[in-house]
């Protein structure tokens, strides 16, 4: 079946495997269909997509005709998924800085910002530097059997990501296994009853942080959910809702998107050789390395869905009020406009505006967060492993299916071949 279907005109394979296997060429397709344009979409129904670097950048951009709660909107059903959630999870779900506007959004994500500035990420560099060590020393016993190859994903990159996460947010390290196993089915949702298959997972994990909150409420700590309690305290700052959600969104968002990132990096090194050679070589290019990756592999190929809050004439469409409109990311990477010869990876683009951490007032919160264990990370395994390779069909990547991310289920590599 092709991306865009012929049969529906527009309907647009948000699950395709092309977008993960070669995302310059699929992504370029989708943006042959116009800047904006509609179609039905899994998980969300009939939708506008966003295609072009302009048209995403200003539905990210612009807060005034673009929400993200559909009751400013005037919408009174969210999108079909939240509304068939028991209203324990919609609660949960909808209360933190990703699911509100403007004066709302801002106070949500001013108590948590402060922790999450690059002058404090750079401040834990070398506690970063340090758990990746420790993780990687913790692979060695893995090599005495390494038929087939190490799987990087369970081995790395997910409790890698998790345990920085877990430490920022001031988690006690006993429970990070505990989080290994609950976490590990999030990479293979692809569809609405896939979503609805990770409520008793959700609802484990927020167990889990309300002890969490009782403990800390007696026993502050170092550690951001100390923080949240602290505000909760003083009332008008955070509701006990917020609370459980932004704890929930910090200890979700902070490793599942990293995790990807990291295991995307590796591919993406170890498929271009010269590009590993150089790094490897000059570790000071490895911000615009991790950039250009972050563009040419789209590791997240839409932002959450936008509601459109007035009538108005957008990219040649007529959009109404109350209507959804998706940004997609991977096509504003890929747009000919914004980058000279997007399907090649140039890791000197300058500028490379590229749209993977979004744009606007929503921009990712753990951006500096994310870049700095991606730069250390990489450095800490081609140091320890430098002929690391490949260990499987180098044409068939074991690719995930996870709706709108370029995931991996496994990553097996060889570190001495
Ligand atoms: C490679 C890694 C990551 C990528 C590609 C990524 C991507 C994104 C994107 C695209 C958005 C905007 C979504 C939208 O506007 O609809 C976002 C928001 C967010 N990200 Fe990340 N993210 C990453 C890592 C992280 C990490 C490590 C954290 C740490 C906690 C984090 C926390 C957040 C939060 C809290 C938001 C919501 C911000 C807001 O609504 O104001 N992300 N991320």
């Amino acid at each position: 079946m092709p991306i865009l279907n012929k049969r529906t005109a527009s309907g647009f394979d948000l699950n395709h495997l092309e977008l993960r296997q070669n995302p310059g060429s699929a992504f370029s397709k989708i943006l042959e269909r116009g800047p904006v344009f509609q179609s039905r979409l899994p998980i969300m129904g009939t939708s506008w997509v966003a295609t072009s670097w302009e048209a995403v950048s200003e539905t990210l951009r612009n807060t005034q005709d673009f929400v993200r709660d559909p009751r400013i909107a005037g919408r009174k059903n969210q999108i079909w998924i939240q509304r068939i959630l028991p209203r324990k999870f919609k609660r949960l779900f909808l209360n933190n800085m990703l699911t509100r506007d403007g004066q709302d959004h801002r106070r949500l994500r001013t108590l948590v910002s402060q922790a999450f500035q690059r002058q404090n990420i750079n401040h834990m560099e070398k506690r970063i530097e340090a758990i990746a060590i420790q993780h990687l020393q913790g692979m060695e016993s893995d090599l005495e059997n390494p038929a087939g190859g190490i799987d990087f994903i369970s081995g790395f990159c997910r409790p890698f990501p998790l345990a920085v996460i877990c430490e920022l947010l001031g988690l006690p390290e006993s429970d990070r296994p505990k989080f290994m196993n609950w976490f590990s089915g999030m990479s293979r949702v692809r569809s609405a009853t896939g979503i609805l298959k990770l409520l008793p997972m959700m609802n484990r994990t927020l167990n889990y942080l309300e002890e969490q909150f009782a403990l800390v409420r007696k026993h502050p700590r170092p550690g951001l959910i100390t923080s949240l309690v602290e505000a909760e305290a003083e009332g008008e700052r955070l509701q006990k809702d917020e609370l459980l959600s932004t704890a929930l969104l910090l200890l979700l968002a902070g490793h599942e998107t990293t995790l990807h990132l990291l295991s995307n990096s590796l591919l993406t090194l170890l498929q271009l050789e010269d590009e590993k050679v150089a790094l490897t070589r000059d570790w000071s290019q490895a911000p615009a390395t991790i950039d250009e990756i972050l563009r040419w592999t789209s590791v997240i190929h839409v932002a959450k869905p936008r509601f459109v809050n007035r009538d108005r004439e957008f990219h040649g469409q007529r959009l109404s009020r109350g209507e959804i409109i998706i940004p997609c990311l991977g096509s504003a990477n890929f747009d000919p406009q914004e980058f000279v010869e997007p399907t090649q990876f140039q890791r000197n683009r300058s500028p490379n505006r590229h749209m993977t951490f979004g744009s606007g007032p929503h921009v990712c919160l753990g951006m500096n967060l994310a870049l700095t264990e991606a730069r250390i990370a990489l450095r800490a395994i081609f140091e320890k492993w430098p002929h690391l390779d490949i260990a499987f069909n180098l044409e068939k990547p074991d690719f995930g299916r996870r709706i709108g991310m370029r995931t991996l289920n496994t990553l097996l590599l060889n570190p001495n071949p």
